[in-house]
């Protein structure tokens, strides 16, 4: 069993004998990397340099909430970065690439702090399932490089500690209470590292990376307080053409048309990752219920790997499609989608269609496996 106080005695052990001379804390606002820094702080005291680093892939006015959220528990350097990072990615389409531009821009930024304070080490809140994913060939998580064989002291002039490594989610959880960390960082919902520029699915732009962060806060607030794990937006062109096959598929659960969306979207079938087709049910469902039935009829044996039901549309194509999306999980390597009710989430597309910029908006009814929690 997972005892905070053994698992502390323990680390902090292991890190006094590493003879650190100053250490760098990337600190996201998330559990991991929070609890990661302030585990760190116990064994090094003021050796630690907790920074944030402002990516311009933030929802609204997270930098400021994270940092009064830790007063007093971590003293946070804020570092504005937007520039450097719009200008690696702006423009960028797939979803690797995205990742891996994001990763490499985000240890050059990282590396120059460390140079800049003179420091040796970074500690990082990687935890098991984000090095479990990367290295089965899921998707290149932004904070895994060590299990990659990614020598960071040659690439990048830093040792790397990972003290969270060998944990998962609910143990973090467990460790960051014990460590009296707010329950605002606690109870928060994960959060990717490289943020927006993964939702804003497909090529990334400034005005989508809007879109996406105005949807972000209206569905995070409509859907807080449910117990949910995670929920969120994603927003793409609203381009798609209709699939009569697979419509065939589903027409025993009413009158319904499945269109693909030009975007693709990550999930995972077997043991591996796929990058494959979205698909949009839309029309009358005989009943509500059946939509939570219907990605199994199209993503079996099929490259589809996120489903979503139209909730609302302006008719006319163009302009942005928002997906709202929500899931139930213990450890995120799988995931159940939450059977909300339809007036719920149409109210919440109504919100969204005020956008002039919105054109539709839909549900993805998806579960982990075949999809992936995010789209990219
Ligand atoms: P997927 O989309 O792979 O996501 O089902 C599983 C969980 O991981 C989060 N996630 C990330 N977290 N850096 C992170 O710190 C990343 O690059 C990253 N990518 C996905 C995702 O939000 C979900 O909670």
């Amino acid at each position: 069993m997972f005892t905070p106080e053994e698992f502390i005695r323990v680390i902090t052990g292991e890190i006094r004998k590493l003879n650190v001379k100053c250490a760098v804390a990337a600190v996201s606002g998330g559990v991991d990397s929070t609890t990661s820094a302030v585990v760190a702080r116990l064994a090094l005291g003021d050796k630690l340099i907790p920074v944030l680093f402002d990516t311009g892939f933030m929802r609204l006015n997270e930098t400021s909430e994270i940092i009064n959220s830790l007063t007093g528990l971590l003293p946070i350097r804020l570092i504005d970065v937007k520039e450097e990072f719009y200008r690696a990615m702006i423009n960028m389409s797939d979803a690797e690439e995205k990742r891996l531009t994001f990763r490499s821009t985000f240890y050059n930024v990282l590396s120059r702090v460390v140079k800049d304070n003179d420091c040796d080490w970074v500690i990082q809140g990687t935890i098991a399932p984000d090095w479990i994913e990367t290295t089965g060939g899921i998707k290149t998580q932004h904070n895994v490089l060590a299990q990659l064989g990614i020598e960071t002291d040659k690439v990048y002039g830093f040792k790397l500690l990972e003290p969270l490594k060998d944990l998962y989610k609910d143990q973090v959880r467990v460790l960051a209470r014990f460590l009296k960390i707010p329950s605002a960082v606690t109870e928060r919902q994960p959060f990717p590292g490289p943020g927006l520029s993964i939702r804003a699915v497909g090529r990334l732009t400034m005005e989508k990376l809007e879109v996406t962060r105005w949807s972000t806060r209206i569905v995070e607030e409509r859907l807080s307080g449910l117990g949910l794990s995670q929920w969120f937006a994603a927003v793409w062109e609203d381009n798609r053409t209709t699939s009569e096959e697979l419509s065939k598929r589903i027409k025993d659960l009413g009158s319904l048309t499945v269109d693909v969306f030009s975007i693709k979207g990550t999930g995972v079938k077997g043991d591996s990752r796929e990058y494959g087709s979205v698909a949009l049910v839309r029309g009358k469902l005989s009943s509500w219920s059946d939509a939570f039935n219907l990605y199994s009829r199209l993503t079996y044996g099929t490259n589809v790997t996120h489903v979503i039901y139209e909730l609302a549309s302006k008719g006319a194509s163009g302009g942005y499609f928002a997906a709202i999306r929500a899931v139930v999980t213990d450890d995120y390597m799988t995931a159940n989608v939450p059977m909300l009710s339809e007036s719920l989430l149409s109210s919440i597309a109504d919100e969204l269609m005020s956008n002039k910029l919105i054109n539709a908006v839909g549900f993805d009814v998806t579960p982990k496996p075949p999809a992936t929690i995010e789209f990219e």
